[in-house]
């Protein structure tokens, strides 16, 4: 008598391993189209060629423009070649890290301000903006924040924090991002709210926008007020959904007169993204505009985590993306600034954030490791020059 079981158990087995050489095969067909298409990106003919000796900051400032970049006392104290090249070619400094809350408090009833008033001094000492980033995210909180901060005490916690942060450099700041990442449509709420994981939500509910920038206002009256958020610059779903919400947000928070003065678009760009859509960016620049808001590219760099390993074949395709994008974002005349997340290879978060699986260095900024301009620095200088003026 055959065994059944036995029989079921091996014929479940057979099936079992012919759909995963199946699933194998799709998967393995997926990842050559997707290699094929990220050798169409590179374009070996393009060239980056650029005219004259200006550097980015002078080249953003004859279009009426500001170019500068994120860092941070630890890069550009110790530094000095860094923090001298920085100077040359940015004329906006934006801290990295210093400004967030888990810099700012080390204790519930501290504020330690340290590296922004290093900050903004070593800005202003060399003829840069100072920009503040952020004043509102749930991301980045202290330790404490979780034990300490409960549904009675948000809202004191929040106000306190923005109006004291905003009043110690007011009159010092070319800018806020009052508000950081507010929008995550996969959280499923139809404003595209972010509800999860944030406490600013779960305390305070959807008004905490709105009152984050009226705080902000009333006590630093001069800086130009920005929200800012990630993920919106390609023609996928996910990015149309953000996009989508940004909008009905800021229409909103205009309605309401709600004194919000700028958009910021982080613009972590993916090298290997092939699903760039020049008309659908331009025409939600265009929205925003009409909006009656400013637009602020505000942590720009390209990812290389799934590029080629070559740096040639890589700067190649790094170097497209910059001119792309920058080239549909400066049509438009509400864009008044340009600026990097890090200036140099020597300092990217992506080499922690969105390392190589092969170990090679990473490459999404405009200088290499030696601080040496590369396609990338080119490409950017290109789309100033062809700017028109702003
Ligand atoms: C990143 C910094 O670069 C890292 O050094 C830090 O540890 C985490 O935050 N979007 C933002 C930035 O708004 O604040 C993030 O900066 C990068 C993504």
């Amino acid at each position: 008598m055959p065994n059944y079981r036995l029989v079921t158990r091996r014929r479940t087995l057979c099936m079992g391993l012919a759909s995963l050489t199946t699933i194998k095969a799709v998967e393995i067909a997926k990842i050559e189209q997707q290699n094929r298409q990220i050798q169409m990106l590179d374009n070996p003919t393009r060239d980056f060629k650029i005219l004259g000796k200006k550097t980015l900051r002078e080249r953003a400032l004859d279009k009426g423009l500001f170019f500068g970049s994120a860092s941070g006392e630890d890069k550009l104290s110790p530094d000095t070649a860094f923090a001298t090249r920085f100077t040359k070619e940015c004329n906006i400094l934006v801290p990295e890290g210093a400004l967030k809350w888990n810099a700012l408090r080390p204790a519930p009833n501290k504020f330690d301000f340290s590296e922004g008033d290093w900050l903004v001094k070593f800005a202003h000492t060399h003829g840069m903006l100072f920009r503040g980033h952020t004043l509102v995210w749930h991301y980045a909180l202290p330790k404490w924040f979780k034990e300490i901060v409960n549904p009675q005490n948000a809202e004191k916690f929040f106000t306190e924090h923005i109006a004291t942060v905003t009043k110690h450099y007011a009159g010092q700041m070319h800018s806020w991002d009052v508000v950081n990442e507010a929008i995550e449509p996969d959280d499923g709420r139809s404003d595209g709210l972010r509800n999860k994981n944030t406490p600013w939500f779960e305390f305070l509910g959807p008004d905490y926008i709105e009152l984050a920038f009226r705080v902000a206002a009333e006590a630093d009256p001069k800086a130009l007020l920005v929200y800012n958020e990630a993920g919106l610059e390609y023609d996928i779903p996910t990015h149309e959904a953000r996009r989508s919400a940004v909008l009905k947000l800021l229409e909103r928070l205009k309605s309401k007169g709600t004194p919000i003065h700028a958009l910021g678009i982080q613009s972590h760009l993916a090298g290997d993204e092939t699903h760039f859509n020049p008309k659908k960016l331009q025409k939600f620049l265009n929205d925003v505009a009409s909006l009656g808001l400013k637009i602020l590219i505000t942590e720009l760099d390209v990812k290389d985590q799934r590029l080629p390993v070559d740096p040639t074949v890589r700067d190649h395709i790094i170097a497209a993306a910059y001119e792309d994008y920058l080239s549909v974002v400066l049509d438009e005349p509400a864009v008044i600034a340009v600026l990097t997340w890090g200036l140099s290879d020597r300092y990217s978060w992506l080499s922690i954030y969105s390392p190589r699986s092969d170990g090679a260095l990473v490459r999404p900024l405009p200088l290499d490791v030696n601080l040496k301009p590369k396609l990338a620095w080119n490409a950017i200088a290109r789309a100033f020059d062809k700017s028109p003026k702003h």
